[in-house]
């Protein structure tokens, strides 16, 4: 069936990997929700996207903030066929396990984990209405248990282990539907956390995230773990 032209939501979408994610989109004809915390930062991203970005203002730790804007981009854009969880925080200190700093342990989770899954609630339901979607969670390699050969950065790598394992539960939940969920690791890159020293710029640690964004139709894949648009052990 023919279909017009998609749209995608960014989620922390103004700066770093996540404005080169809509940058990407946009380049390849997609219309691109670019939300931020603040709308004014969003518009800015915009300006430098062209006509194709529309700005959102959403903060993913309130389900009021989540809902406002979930509710504003169907108003602006119809539907929303592209999701792309990408915002997430790194606030880990020093402690490492035994111990634990409950408070920065919430905060993290509540982004980086609970701030995915109530996007997905806002915005899954109406992709499985029209029978096509596609989820990318931005993960990192940081997050794969298969790699926890140390306690460093503990809350952001246990949110991201967590993110991994939504990743799957929905993958399974949503087989048949049409929505492809998959989670995609952007590799170390230079941004407001991965630092100036970082070996990416945000154009190569974008590639994977739309890669998986644009699937095509007929496309199977989902429920999949990939950096370098490679699989990446759990
Ligand atoms: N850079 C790396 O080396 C690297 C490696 C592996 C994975 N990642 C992942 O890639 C993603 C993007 O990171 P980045 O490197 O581009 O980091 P960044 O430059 O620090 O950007 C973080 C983004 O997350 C958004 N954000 C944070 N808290 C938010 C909230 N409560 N509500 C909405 N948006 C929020 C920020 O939005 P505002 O503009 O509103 O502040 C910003 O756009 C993250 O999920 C990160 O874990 C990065």
């Amino acid at each position: 069936m023919q279909h017009g032209r998609r749209t995608a939501l960014v989620t922390g979408g103004a700066r770093g990997i996540g404005l080169e994610v809509c940058r990407q989109l946009a380049d390849r004809g997609l219309r691109v929700l670019v939300a931020a915390r603040k709308r004014e930062a969003a518009e800015e991203a915009c300006r430098t996207i062209g006509a194709a970005a529309l700005p959102l203002a959403m903060d993913v730790t309130s389900a009021k903030s989540v809902g406002e804007a979930v509710g504003e981009a169907r108003a602006l854009a119809g539907g929303i066929d592209v999701l792309v969880n990408n915002a997430g925080v790194s606030l880990d200190g020093q402690l490492r396990p035994p111990y634990v700093d409950e408070d920065l342990l919430r905060a993290t989770l509540d982004t980086n984990l609970t701030g995915a899954w109530r996007v997905v609630e806002a915005v899954v339901p109406g992709m499985v209405e029209s029978g096509y979607g596609r989820v990318v969670n931005v993960t990192s390699s940081y997050g794969s248990l298969s790699l926890m050969d140390s306690g460093r950065h503990p809350a952001y790598r246990i949110s991201k282990t967590a993110l991994n394992a939504l990743t799957r539960m929905l993958a399974a939940e949503l087989a048949g539907t049409g929505v492809l969920v998959n989670a995609a690791d952007p590799g170390w890159t230079r941004s407001g956390m991965g630092g100036p020293s970082a070996p990416r710029g945000p154009e190569e640690g974008a590639d994977t995230p739309v890669w998986l964004a644009t699937l095509p139709e007929g496309d199977g894949t989902t429920g999949g773990l990939f950096a370098g648009r490679r699989p990446l052990p759990w």
